[in-house]
């Protein structure tokens, strides 16, 4: 049987006898087998699931990114060094800017060139937004991580021709007058723009609109919002993402059929890629949950409110796939991850919270999600990259200090454009109070260069799982990787302690093409397989 979004329902019950019995015995190792059929390597993991959020809010960009070119941080022209290399090193595929709920209020035109309009930031703390990391130095940042552009522009505040001439500005080849004014801000050549988000959460931040309103928007953005960079004409075109759904009631199901159903008979003249789905593992509302300082209770209530992004994917999946048989559209999570309460003493607009093991088993969970729907969500993107929401990284004036789910994001890296494996496993449970939980999960791809990969992770805190792989097909005759632990769920990185939770080295025995090796409690580990 393959691991499913049903299987796991059935898996659940089967298995919670022996969940509760092996609670009796809380530190036996349990036997996992795992089966891995590399012949059958199906669908691309786009490396696009790994995308980032960069929003204008708190210490996120300010700070975060951005600290000057007369900083004494080191920096490249203004944009911190030490950020850029822990960017580079887990290869972020795209990233999403300027929000968010800032989207919808940002003017382009007040961060380029020399003089900068100092601005507020309503949505976030009600503070000042300088301007000064605008077009310009988010194209420099992402040329120096190494990233593609995903650029949400205005729908809610701004015009149809704001946003026009936002990309012209950005992509014409031609001498315009714009794409001189580009040349004079220092950019002569034009920029390549992958992805444009048309409105963010417009049921909501994004201008309240119904979906009928929403929809007449979102076509006239779609036709009028062109990129004329001369690269992306034929190959590689600009993906157009439109607004969907925001959880699980019954108006986003609206929402999402108004959508697809004109999409299925969409003209020439308008088009989308992609639909956005945005699902924040929150709990409860307003967020309250501690991001530290929690024990098994909160960890087990969190990952089970994590695991609702299954039913989320597949329910609209279905609607897609009924307007959309051909998947042509792609769902976008481009808004996920853990959101807690502020932590005590920061601003509470600036979503400061920190960043524990339980993050880092969360990212693996959602990312093994992603990867099993990679048929249709091809695109994702945590929120927020850096130091608000569930982050990479964290800083603090000159120091910096790298997350657990930073570390997930770097043991991931080979699943980049892999090809997804089917893997077949009972995942037996791990049960704490009310909370059942399939205990262990796992995913398998080939990477770009045909080397396998295994991702395991064993969500029960409290017992190592003992895993004996097995492959149709030629035996394994080596397997290491990393794997992620630490003592303690809410155990985190802090700037004083930044090697807390960070992978170690891991070597499996292998025996007549089989592999066993030893999961930690609570830990992600990720191997190749020679
Ligand atoms: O990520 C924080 C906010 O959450 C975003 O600005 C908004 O789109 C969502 O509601």
């Amino acid at each position: 049987m393959h691991f499913g979004p049903s299987s796991t329902r059935v898996l659940i019950t089967v298995f919670a006898l022996v969940g509760m019995i092996a609670a009796a015995q809380p530190t036996a190792a349990q036997k996992v087998e795992i089966s891995v059929e590399p012949s059958k390597a199906g669908v691309k993991i786009d490396r696009n699931i790994f995308g980032q959020f960069a929003e204008h809010l708190g210490h996120g960009i300010y700070d975060g990114i951005w600290v000057g070119p007369d900083s004494a941080i080191p920096n490249t022209r203004g944009i911190r060094n030490d950020v850029v290399a822990a960017l580079r090193a887990i290869e972020v595929p795209n990233v999403r800017w300027p929000g968010g709920c800032f989207a919808d209020e940002y003017h382009w035109r007040k961060g380029i060139g020399p003089q900068r309009a100092v601005t507020l930031n309503p949505n976030w703390g009600g503070v000042i937004e300088p301007n000064t990391f605008g077009t310009n130095e988010f194209m420099d940042f992402l040329d120096q991580i190494g990233a593609e552009a995903y650029v949400s522009v205005n729908v809610g505040s701004g015009t149809p021709q704001e946003a026009a001439e936002w990309l012209e500005y950005l992509t014409a080849g031609q001498p315009t007058t714009l794409a001189k004014e580009r040349a004079a801000d220092g950019h002569p050549a034009p920029y390549k723009v992958d992805f444009l988000g048309i409105g963010n959460e417009s049921w909501d931040c994004g201008g309240n609109m119904t979906p009928d309103y929403y929809l007449s928007q979102l076509k006239i953005y779609s036709h009028f919002v062109r990129n004329f960079n001369p690269t992306q004409q034929d190959k590689q075109q600009m993906l157009k993402i439109a607004v969907g759904p925001g959880g699980d009631d019954p108006r986003w199901v609206d929402w999402t059929q108004t959508i697809m159903k004109a999409y299925q008979r969409h003209t020439w003249s308008w088009d989308i890629n992609g639909l956005s789905m945005h699902s924040y593992t929150v709990g409860k509302w307003p967020p309250s949950y501690a991001s530290v300082g929690f024990g098994e209770t909160e960890y087990a209530q969190i990952l089970k409110y994590t695991l609702e992004m299954e039913g989320l994917i597949d329910k609209y999946s279905a609607i897609m796939n009924q307007y959309d048989p051909e998947k042509k559209v792609a769902l976008v999570v481009d808004e996920w991850g853990a959101w807690y309460a502020p932590l005590p003493g920061t601003n509470p607009g600036f979503l400061v919270q920190q960043n524990s093991l339980r993050d880092a088993i969360l990212a693996a969970l959602n990312l093994n999600l992603f990867a099993r729907h990679a048929d249709r969500v091809r695109m994702a993107n945590i929120a927020q990259m850096i130091n608000a929401l569930q982050s990479m990284v964290m800083t603090d004036k000159e120091k910096m200090v790298l997350t657990p789910t930073y570390y997930v994001y770097k043991m991931y890296v080979p699943f980049h454009d892999a090809t997804f494996v089917p893997v077949t496993f009972d995942a037996g449970t791990y049960t704490h109070g009310d909370v059942t939980l399939p205990r262990v999960d796992a995913i398998a791809a080939k990477d770009t260069a045909g080397k396998l990969w295994l991702a395991v992770t064993n969500v029960d805190p409290n017992r190592a799982a003992e895993i004996e792989v097995s492959f149709t097909g030629a035996g394994a005759k080596s397997a290491s990787g990393d794997t992620l632990t630490a003592p303690k769920v809410d155990s985190v990185n802090t700037f004083d302690a930044p090697h807390t939770v960070v992978p170690k080295p891991v070597t499996a025995s292998v025996q007549g093409g089989k592999l066993t090796m030893k999961l930690e409690p609570k830990s992600v580990t990720v191997i190749s397989i020679e």
